[in-house]
């Protein structure tokens, strides 16, 4: 029995080594072609262009440390609000009426368990949703 294991033992150990050989194998790594270079440095790169540029924002594009959201008031307390449990992605595809807005929030509240803030953070929030994710405006 123990020898037995033992050789099913080696029988594993020889799969793994053949895998190992496998992924040693030199199959062209894109990310060699890459490595060392600076990013974005070069405007043929197709990188360059996907690469965020916060200081050199177009608008529109919404601010990278708060999940895209555009900045407005209230941007900050709307994404530590809501990242709790999402990401703003979720935020940024919706364009709804107002009412829906308080609605999304009141759904958020009582059947996802959102803590709600103070009076006035939750004022600046919604004024935030509204004005920036509106279907109305
Ligand atoms: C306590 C957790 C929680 C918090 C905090 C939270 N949400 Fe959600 N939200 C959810 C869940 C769960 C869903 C459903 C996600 C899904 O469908 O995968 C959701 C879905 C949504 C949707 C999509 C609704 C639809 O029609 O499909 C929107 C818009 C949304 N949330 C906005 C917000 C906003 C804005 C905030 C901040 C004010 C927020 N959420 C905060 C849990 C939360």
């Amino acid at each position: 029995m123990k020898h037995l294991f033992a050789m099913g033992a080696g029988a594993v150990a020889a799969l793994a080594l053949g895998a190992g050989l496998a992924l040693a194998a030199p199959e062209p790594d894109p990310m060699t072609a890459l490595a060392g270079r600076p990013a974005g440095a070069d405007p043929l790169d197709p990188m360059t262009a996907l690469m965020a540029r916060p200081d050199e924002g177009t608008g529109g594009e919404g601010n990278a440390e708060l999940g895209g959201l555009p900045e407005g008031p209230g941007a900050e307390d709307t994404f530590y609000q809501c990242v709790a449990c999402h990401s703003t992605e979720i935020i940024k595809q919706q364009r709804v009426t107002d009412h829906r807005w308080d609605e999304l929030w009141t759904w958020m509240v009582e059947r996802q368990g959102m803590a709600e803030p103070d009076e006035e953070t939750k004022k600046v929030i919604l004024t935030y949703l509204k004005t920036y994710f509106s279907s109305e405006r």
